[in-house]
């Protein structure tokens, strides 16, 4: 009886303990990405407006659109635009990013260099459609990716049957700028970048695991090998290695 109840005590605070650090991260991600969306306010007062002059106005400079991809939605943000009969890749350009848990810190100079880029992609005639993916938020999909952070993910998004090819590509994270990110992906190939193996273990659609629907399971496994305590799972194991006897 005494067990049972410590149990029923015990589970929800190990929830609780697996679960909020990443609310917390959460809720602080989006009001950053709340500020990233801001709009510089536009001085609209006492200005006459302009009538006839012949010349646009001149254009207010935005940053290009950064979609956050998470576990449950990236496949519909890669595919939306997607038209079964298209045959011209939908570019993505990823930046794969994380904080104290899984980046140790090391991300801050790139996300820098990512708001930067952000805006000069947006200058630029033809540019990628910009996805972000922080793993100490989406640490599962991470992980069903076999993706580390501070890299760029280059995704050619082409309608199934066709393959989509990923290329990937590390900066050197206490050096990167913007620029460096516009250039890196301007000249990107299959010998200056890494490309995942359309039919190796990882890739996030083509890939083994993730033709046999075993990608995510999986990333929840990796996933919890690193948030379980070790004593947690010492505990568990001789549990098992006794009841097994
Ligand atoms: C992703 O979406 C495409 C197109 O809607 C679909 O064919 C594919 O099965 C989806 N893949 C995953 C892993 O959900
Ligand atoms: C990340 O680590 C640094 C140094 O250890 C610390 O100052 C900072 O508060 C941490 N940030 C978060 C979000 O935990
Ligand atoms: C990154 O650049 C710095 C400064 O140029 C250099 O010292 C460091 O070795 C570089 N790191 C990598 C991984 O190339």
């Amino acid at each position: 009886m005494r067990l049972s109840s410590a149990t029923m005590l015990a589970l929800p605070l190990l929830a609780a303990a697996a679960e909020g650090p990443f609310e917390q991260y959460k809720a602080k991600f989006q009001n950053f990405l709340g500020s990233f969306g801001a709009k510089a306010p536009i001085a609209e007062t006492n200005q006459v407006p302009i009538v006839n002059t012949g010349k646009k106005p001149k254009k207010v400079t935005e940053p290009k659109k950064v979609e956050t991809l998470t576990l449950a939605g990236w496949n519909d943000s890669l595919f939306t635009s997607i038209k079964p009969e298209s045959t011209k890749p939908e570019e993505w350009l990823v930046l794969i990013s994380g904080r104290n848990n899984t980046c140790f810190g090391h991300c801050d100079k790139v996300e820098a260099a990512w708001k930067d880029a952000s805006f000069k992609f947006a200058q630029l005639p033809s540019s990628p459609n910009l996805g972000y993916i922080n793993c100490d938020d989406e640490p599962v999909l991470c992980n069903s990716w076999s993706a580390s952070t501070g890299v760029f993910w280059a995704i050619d998004v082409l309608p199934p049957p066709a393959q989509t090819d990923i290329l990937v590509k590390r900066l050197n994270l206490t050096t990167v700028t913007g620029q460096d990110i516009v250039d890196a992906y301007a000249t990107r190939s299959a010998d200056t970048w890494r490309k995942i193996d359309n039919d190796g273990w990882f890739h996030p659609i083509h890939g083994k695991f993730a033709t046999w629907g075993v990608a995510v399971p999986l990333g929840y496994f990796f996933w919890a090998l690193n948030v379980i305590p070790s004593w947690v799972m010492m505990v568990g194991v001789s549990f098992l290695s006794r009841s097994m006897m």
